[in-house]
């Protein structure tokens, strides 16, 4: 299910008046002003607008007419940071027609509850909609437009390869991550994820093709005397350069289940096929820890080889650390009858 949050009073920690960020938040199209221009067709939107949903779910970005001019058409944008050139379109529509374009237009519609509702519907999200989308009218005048953040509710997880630490370049960091169900995660995705307590001391690549690690509890080893936060790197050669990766991953259609057992890796993927179901990759047991609570004190075996378990309520003998995660035993040989098996259906 989709939310709509309105942060005013984040917003008004850090600006003394939430209105005056209101009128500064959209652009005018044409004419480049420092005084920002009284909408005249489009509502403004609620001072800083962020929709939240997750992967499969259908979301609607909230875009409303304020007065019709005899003529306009409604164009959405997606926002590419860093994506310099061609504009991504999604939709043009006119009081009749209505044109997708590109990878979004399919999944794209104009809800179009009341005359004047010009408010975008996605269906189907994916992991990498996130971002910000443009509303415009344009009426060949004075077009407008705002700007409505969508955010894809979802989890980080730092990736290393089952050869150690530090063996990916940007772009096999990039495969790492679609082959456990994921994508690099952006910025503000690693970002989220520190502030909601990532902390991890080794640097991994995202993507924008930079690379950090986040630290909530400073130490010697992992960046010295700073204060906490994320530690960068900044761009690095994406050919030759080496790190580990930083995925995201939201919810997934399917559930997780343990079997225990004392399986090699081979006995785990077929006791997994035995109920229809295979070997979960790592972004899959990430989604159930993080959206289903899921909690399990047991070493598993995983697609990739690696052997991991989720916790949700941290306690004595699991894994013994404070914080709720997915520990990991890393990836040990495939002939230790040792553990059970997350299977993924
Ligand atoms: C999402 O939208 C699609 C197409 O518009 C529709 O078929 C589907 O039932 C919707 N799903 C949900 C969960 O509302």
């Amino acid at each position: 299910m989709a939310t709509f949050k309105i942060n005013c009073a984040i917003i008004l920690l850090l600006m003394s008046n939430c209105f005056t960020w209101s009128s500064a938040s959209y652009t005018p199209n044409r004419a480049v002003s420092d005084t920002p221009r009284k909408l005249q067709y489009l509502l403004e939107p609620p001072v800083h607008v962020e929709v939240t949903s997750r992967r499969g779910e259908n979301v609607t970005l909230p875009c409303i007419l304020r007065t019709k001019p005899s003529h306009y058409k409604i164009k959405w944008t997606k926002l590419e940071p860093g994506h310099n050139g061609q504009e991504n379109i999604i939709m043009i529509s006119n009081a009749k027609a209505f044109k997708p374009y590109g990878h979004l237009g399919q999944r794209a519609s104009l809800r179009r509850a009341h005359s004047m509702d010009a408010s975008l519907h996605l269906s189907h999200l994916e992991l990498e909609d996130g971002g910000r989308y443009r509303c415009e009218l344009i009426n060949g005048i004075e077009d407008e437009n705002i700007i409505i953040t969508l955010r894809i509710e979802g989890v980080v997880f730092p990736y290393q390869s089952k050869n150690g630490r530090y063996k990916f370049t940007y772009y096999e960091a990039k495969e790492a991550c679609a082959e456990q169900d994921g994508v690099l995660a952006t910025y503000s995705q690693l970002y989220r994820a520190w502030t909601e307590g990532l902390d991890w001391c080794n640097a991994g690549w995202i993507h924008d093709g930079t690379v950090h690690y986040p630290i909530v509890q400073p130490r010697p080893v992992c960046g010295g005397d700073l204060p906490p936060g994320i530690r960068s790197y900044g761009p690095k050669d994406q050919k030759h350069d080496r790190f580990d990766a930083f995925c995201f991953t939201s919810q997934t259609s399917g559930s997780v289940s343990y079997i225990s057992g004392s399986f090699s890796f081979d006995q785990a993927v077929h006791a997994c096929k035995h109920q229809g179901a295979e070997l979960a990759s790592v972004g899959q047991l990430y989604a159930a820890w993080r959206f289903q609570n899921y909690d399990q004190c047991n070493g598993g075996w995983l697609q990739d080889g690696s052997v991991r378990f989720p916790i949700s309520n941290p306690r004595k003998n699991c894994g013994g650390m404070p914080e709720a995660g997915v520990r990991s035993f890393g990836f040990p040989s495939k002939t230790t009858h040792l553990y059970g098996a997350y299977c993924y259906r």
